[in-house]
Formats: structure tokens, C-alpha cells, sequence
């Protein structure tokens, strides 16, 4: 399959090296910056582009993997592609597409990309969406190329996953980073933490997590909880936080 990426960020450089891997042809990487595009492009043998008037209008598929409010604009310059075109967003409807392009649909893999950590897309859930049955198959047909976890999800239900994803991924690793500056604030390492941590996400693996909930709010120790909101007395939106969360888990644990 020919493809064009839109996007040169941490889930386009994932998605073209995977694809690349299974022996798809990734023809033009396309950037706002062309030294992004570069940088992606040189390590798929592809063109680099940096203007979207250059895309290549022959392709089979068009990946667009920009941040969720460039996706519409970026769709526009596709009006008059025969290929189909797809975004990679959670809470970006299917609509955004089918409204500027010929044949839209969505490619969403749940997981956490960054740039610079390797992994397999082997066991990554992929959840697509079609507006029609052909278009579905070649989603479903790619997809279970790179995953053995592919899923078909209308947009409602894509929406929530990302909500969830948000609270089980993005939001924990800000407090992973909460933590780190805590220690680093009294010379001690994060790596001291890291079992800890590791711990947590395991420990969930085979339980429901509210049924492994520990601390001082589920425990309701209040003393420990006035002591630690004492030290966070300059931190305030850290207290904020702090308060916050141990009240969510003293209504769940009730
Ligand atoms: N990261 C994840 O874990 C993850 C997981 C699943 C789905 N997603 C979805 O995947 C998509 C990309 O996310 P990401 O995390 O890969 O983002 P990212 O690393 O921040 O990369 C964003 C990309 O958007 C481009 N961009 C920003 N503004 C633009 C504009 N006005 N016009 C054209 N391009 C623009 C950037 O181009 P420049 O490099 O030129 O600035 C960059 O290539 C999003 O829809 C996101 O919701 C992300």
C-alpha cells in the first residue's frame, strides 16, 4: 500500500516505522517544519514535504497525525484524493473527514507514543472507523497487520476510551512527574520511586484497581494527610491536587 503521513510527530513516526516494517511503502512525510519532515522521511526512504499543495494525490492512504485541532485544515487540502484518508485522534469525530474528503475514516491506537521509547505495535490496540464497508475492510485488513488487537468502534465509544486514556495514562504520568519534583527538590533520586511505580501498573494487571487502593485517604489517616498538605503548603496547586484526589478516593472507597 502507498501512503502519505501527515504529521511527523510521536504517533506518526510510530505508525510509518511499523508500517514501513510490514513492507508498506510510505511515499511523502509531510511537515509544517521541514526539518521534522526530514528527519522522518530519511529513516523511511520518503519524501520530505513542508506544503501541502505538494502531496502526492496518487496515494492509497493518507495519515494525518497532526495535533487534534490541525486535523480539519490539513483534511481540506485532500478534497480531491481517490485514497483514503484517516486521522489517528480519540475524540475527533469521523465527520471532521467525510466532510472535506472523498473517503474518510479513523485509525486510533491506544497507547502512549513518545518519540524517544521504542515499542512494539504488536499488542497495541487499534481501533477503527469507516464510512462504508469497503473502506472498513482496508482499515481492518492494515490494521491486523501491525496488531493483534484491532478493534471496530463508532465514534461515541472512541470518545470514552480516549477519556479513560486520559485518566489512566496522562494523568497519572503528571503525577509521576509531581513526584519527581518533590524528590529532586530534596536531593533524592526518582529512581528510588521506580519500583514503586512499576508496582502500581502491575498490580492492576490482575485486579480492579479500586480493589488494591492504598494511602492515607483510604485508610482515612488524617493526621498523615494534615502533615503531607503542611509540607505542600507552598505548593499550592500541588495541595490542590492532593486534596483533591484523596476526597475522589474516599467517595469511591466508601
Ligand atoms: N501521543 C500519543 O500517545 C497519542 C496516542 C494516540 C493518538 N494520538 C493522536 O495522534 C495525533 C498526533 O498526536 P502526537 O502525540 O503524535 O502529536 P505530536 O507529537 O505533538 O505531533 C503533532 C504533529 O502535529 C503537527 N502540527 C501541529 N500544528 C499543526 C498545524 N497547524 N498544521 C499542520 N501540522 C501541525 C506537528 O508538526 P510540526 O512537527 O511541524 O510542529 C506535529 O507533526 C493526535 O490526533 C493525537 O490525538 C496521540
Amino acid at each position: 500500500m502507498n501512503i502519505v503521513l501527515l504529521g511527523s510527530g510521536n504517533v506518526a513516526t510510530h505508525l510509518a516505522k511499523a508500517l514501513n516494517a510490514k513492507g508498506e511503502q510510505v511515499l511523502q512525510v509531510y511537515s509544517q517544519n521541514l526539518l521534522n519532515a526530514k528527519l522522518l522521511a530519511k529513516q523511511l526512504n520518503a519524501e520530505a514535504i513542508d506544503n501541502l499543495a505538494q502531496v502526492d494525490q496518487t496515494a492509497d492512504l493518507y495519515i494525518i497525525s497532526v495535533k487534534d485541532d490541525a486535523i480539519e485544515h490539513v483534511a481540506t487540502s485532500l478534497k480531491n484524493v481517490n485514497g483514503l484518508v484517516v486521522h489517528t485522534s480519540g475524540t475527533t469525530d469521523i465527520s471532521i473527514l467525510s466532510s472535506h474528503v472523498k473517503n474518510g475514516g479513523v485509525f486510533y491506537p491506544l497507547q502512549t507514543f513518545s518519540k524517544i521509547k521504542a515499542l512494539s505495535f504488536d499488542d497495541v490496540p487499534l481501533c477503527i472507523e469507516a464510512n462504508d464497508d469497503n473502506q472498513l475492510q482496508i482499515l481492518k485488513d492494515l490494521a491486523n497487520k501491525l496488531s493483534d488487537q484491532v478493534y471496530e468502534l463508532d465514534g461515541a465509544k472512541r470518545k470514552v476510551l480516549h477519556l479513560a486514556a486520559v485518566f489512566a495514562c496522562n494523568f497519572p504520568n503528571h503525577l509521576f512527574a509531581m513526584a519527581h519534583k518533590i524528590l529532586e527538590e530534596n536531593n533524592l533520586d526518582f529512581n528510588i520511586i521506580r519500583p514503586l511505580i512499576a508496582e502500581t501498573a502491575d498490580k492492576v494487571m490482575d485486579n480492579l484497581p479500586e480493589s488494591v487502593q492504598t494511602g492515607p485517604a483510604v485508610r482515612n489517616d488524617e493526621n498523615t494527610m494534615n502533615k503531607h498538605l503542611e509540607m505542600l503548603e507552598n505548593k499550592p496547586d500541588m495541595q490542590n491536587i492532593y486534596k483533591t484526589i484523596s476526597s475522589s478516593i474516599k467517595l469511591m472507597s466508601k
